[in-house]
Order: structure tokens, then sequence, then C-alpha cells
């Protein structure tokens, strides 16, 4: 539907504007402008339609407080030692089709956060939740001792059957140095964010969804 729309347009375009460099510079700022989205979906369910990961970044945190602020599986927890040195984590979590609004309905795990003084949106969905909240405190102001619904964006797809991770983009990312660290190619990724429409076009604070990778099994554990 979205594409014939598309196409209808590009239609009516092309008959006003016989110049085709105006369409290359148009599409040229469709791809710099575009706008993240998170995974969508059709079924609204209470029960999880899949597993799926989060990468989360500890600051500071210990296990069971990660795990009780995500309201995770503290059995599904995976070290991931980034170049830079810096030891994050994947946390398994369950992930759910919900309608969030009125016009949004895409895939999300939720969690209970209680605000704490000197919280902003963005300091809660920075530094609590490794930047995969969804809009936190929905636009108002957040009051201390005040008990949030936050909404952390999770993917669900049959083309990811080791489940989907979701990973808040960082300065300096690129999409093949995030391939690389999840052992997955850009083409597999860009395949799970239809929203990305320019390869070279990522965003610090975008969440992309990547296909998990299982470990190759080493003989060691590595929970
Ligand atoms: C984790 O951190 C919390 C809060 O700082 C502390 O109360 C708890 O004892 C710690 N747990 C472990 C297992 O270290
Ligand atoms: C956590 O994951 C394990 C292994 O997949 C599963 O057996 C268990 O039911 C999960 N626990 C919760 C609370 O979801
Ligand atoms: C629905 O939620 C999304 C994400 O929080 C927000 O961007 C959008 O404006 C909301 N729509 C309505 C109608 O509230
Ligand atoms: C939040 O709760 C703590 C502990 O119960 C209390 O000391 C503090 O005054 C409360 N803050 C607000 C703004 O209600």
């Amino acid at each position: 539907m979205a594409k014939l729309g598309f196409l209808f347009f590009l239609t009516l375009f092309l008959q006003h504007h016989h110049n085709s460099v105006a369409l290359i510079n148009w599409r040229r700022s469709i791809a710099s402008t575009a706008i993240w989205e998170p995974m969508h979906c059709n079924a609204v369910s209470i029960s999880p339609s899949c597993n799926s990961f989060l990468y989360v970044t500890p600051e500071g945190r210990n296990l069971s407080e990660i795990v009780s602020v995500f309201n995770g599986n503290a059995s599904i927890i995976k070290p991931i030692k980034r170049l830079s040195g810096s030891e994050d984590l994947l946390m398994g979590v369950p992930c759910m089709c919900e309608a969030i609004n009125n016009t949004l309905t895409a895939f999300f795990h939720d969690t209970q956060y209680k605000v704490e003084q000197d919280d902003t949106p963005d300091t809660v969905r920075i530094k609590r939740f490794s930047g995969l909240a969804m809009s936190v405190g929905d636009g108002k102001a957040l009051l201390a001792n005040d008990t949030i619904t936050v909404h952390l964006p999770c993917g669900c797809s049959l083309t990811a059957p080791d489940g989907v991770l979701s990973y808040a983009v960082q300065e300096e990312d690129t999409l093949s140095t995030i391939a690389s660290l999840f052992r997955s190619s850009s083409q597999d990724i860009l395949k799970l964010n239809p929203s990305v429409t320019n390869p070279d076009f990522i965003k610090p604070g975008w969440i992309l969804f990547v296909p998990h990778v299982r470990s190759p099994s080493h003989g060691h554990g590595s929970t």
C-alpha cells in the first residue's frame, strides 16, 4: 500500500518535474531526514511473540540491578566486548506486539521504572536504559518517586530465527562496524530496518534491529 502510494506520488512528481537532478536531490533529502521507527507488528497480544535481546551498557551497575531495571531474564545474559575495551551485555527479554497509542503498534518489551530525583526523560533513556527507551514520560515532566511504564523497542522476525537484538547507535558507529560487532552483515541488518533508507547514514540514538547470531560453542559457557 505505502509503496503504491509512493509510486503514484513519484509518477505525479515526474510529470511535473522533467528535471532528474531535482528528483535525485529530493530523494537525498528524504534519506537524510529519515526518522527511525520501531518494528511494526499487526497482531496485538498479551503474550510474548518471541524472545529478543537488548544491548545494555552497564553504567556501573551490577547484574542484579540491570536485570531488575530492564525486567530481563537473568539466565540469558551474554557479555559483549567492544574494540574500545568497554564490556557491555546482551540480555534476553520477552518481546510483545503492543499498541502504545492510537497510531503506534509495534514490538516492545515493557518495564516499570521508579523515577529518581534529577531524572529527566533523556537521562532515563540514555543512562538507565542504554538508549533503548521510547518517549519516556510521553512528553510530560517526570515526578520523583512516580512509577512509569517504559517501552523498550524489540524485534521479532521470521528472518532472524535466533532472535533480534535492539541496539542504540553510538557515536562513531557505522553500519559495518555494527555488523561486525554482532557477526551479522549490513545487508541482513537493513532487511530488519526498512526505515533506514540510506546505509551510509545512521544516527547516534537510533535503535537498530540486528539479527542475533548464536555464539559458536567453545566448550566454556558464557553466561
Ligand atoms: C548490586 O547493587 C545493588 C545496589 O548498588 C546492591 O544493593 C546489591 O547488593 C548488589 N548486588 C550484588 C550481587 O552485588
Ligand atoms: C529465562 O530463560 C530461560 C532459558 O531460555 C527460560 O527457561 C525461563 O523460563 C526464562 N525465565 C523467564 C522469567 O522468562
Ligand atoms: C504515539 O507514540 C509515539 C511514540 O511515543 C509518538 O511519537 C506519537 O506522537 C504518538 N501518537 C499519538 C497520537 O499520541
Ligand atoms: C521520594 O521518596 C523518598 C523516600 O521515600 C523521600 O525521602 C522523598 O522525599 C520522596 N521525594 C518526593 C519528591 O516525593
